[in-house]
């Protein structure tokens, strides 16, 4: 436990350094309210869980993980800019997350729409940056642009928002789900083998590994809806009960069940990488967090 939760902070703190350090500090351009926004929501804590898995699978394929921090960046830039969007009176309406109000609730809605268009915008730029090769850095862009877009996060956002009009089947809650949540996993997972130089093989694992988990990750959300504590979620509780969920079909004792199953799915899928004992400690890890 002790080398688990060190690891942990040593890839978190790592990961706020960064961002505090190189993202959007201009001194001389005027928008200065546009940057201001934009680090409000990046720079406010979060568990940084994706760009852990960038880091995570690149040390297990091999590869040098503080390399891979522009990557890193880029997931956490895109995750935050959903999170921004996600909040918008228009979308679900909340006033809290990562423990302050949302972005709209201090710098309007206007202001917050922009912030979002510039973390997305700003991801892709670090992702042609990072210090790799041309090809690897075009295949880095390929990947965050399909995970994120509209067959992806994007597509999942607008099929989860039509399904609040009406029931859905357990496949489409498993689509919603998968494309929502698990997608930008997925991308996160399949930047770390890119960044450690892994092989196909290991390619096609992480995805499996990030679908199973991404939607053990996702129930257990639904469940923290429901059960958690605002103040430890830094965001409120109780508003997601209209949407169509796992927890609404089938309840919760099959969901915290789910949750388990889908973990071991994921952790399944790992068995091509002989340094995994971290990774299963993680995954373990968010079966039961509380935040
Ligand atoms: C929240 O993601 C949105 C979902 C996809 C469920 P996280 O729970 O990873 O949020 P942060 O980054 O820790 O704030
Ligand atoms: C959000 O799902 C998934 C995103 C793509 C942002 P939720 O709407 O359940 O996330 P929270 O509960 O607001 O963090
Ligand atoms: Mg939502
Ligand atoms: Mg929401
Ligand atoms: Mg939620």
């Amino acid at each position: 436990m002790e080398a688990f939760k060190k690891r942990l902070t040593e890839y978190q703190t790592f990961l706020e350094k960064y961002l505090d350090e190189t993202c959007f500090v201009y001194d001389s351009e005027p928008q200065k309210e546009l940057f201001s926004a934009m680090r409000y929501s990046l720079l406010a804590g979060g568990k940084r869980l994706r760009p852990v898995f960038v880091f995570e699978f690149c040390r297990m394929c091999g590869g040098d993980w503080k390399a891979a921090a522009p990557f890193a960046a880029a997931v956490e830039m895109v995750h935050t800019y959903s999170l921004i969007h996600d909040d918008l009176p228009c979308m679900d309406n909340d006033d809290y997350r990562r423990g302050r109000l949302t972005n709209h609730k201090v710098y309007g809605e206007a202001m917050a729409v922009l912030a979002g268009d510039g973390l997305l915008t700003a991801a892709f730029s670090r992702l042609s940056d990072a210090p790799y090769s041309a090809e690897t850095r075009i295949k880095a862009v390929q990947i965050l642009s399909q995970c994120a877009g509209e067959l992806g996060m994007v597509g999942g956002q607008v099929l989860d928002m039509e399904s609040e009009r009406r029931d859905c089947t357990e496949r489409e809650i498993l689509d919603i789900q998968s494309r929502k949540t698990s997608a930008l996993i997925r991308a996160a997972c399949f930047l770390g083998v890119l960044a450690g130089g892994g092989t196909g093989e290991q390619m096609e694992a992480a995805g499996e590994f990030a679908s199973h988990l991404g939607l053990a990750f996702q129930i257990r959300d639904d469940i923290l809806d429901k059960i958690g504590d605002a103040e430890t979620l830094g965001k409120a509780v109780g508003v997601d009960e209209g949407k169509n969920t796992f927890l609404r079909l089938y309840g919760m004792d099959t969901c915290q069940a789910l949750v388990r199953q889908h973990t071991e799915k994921a952790l399944g899928a790992l068995s091509v990488f002989p340094e995994r004992q971290w990774m299963t400690e993680l995954a373990g890890w968010l079966t039961d967090r509380t935040y």
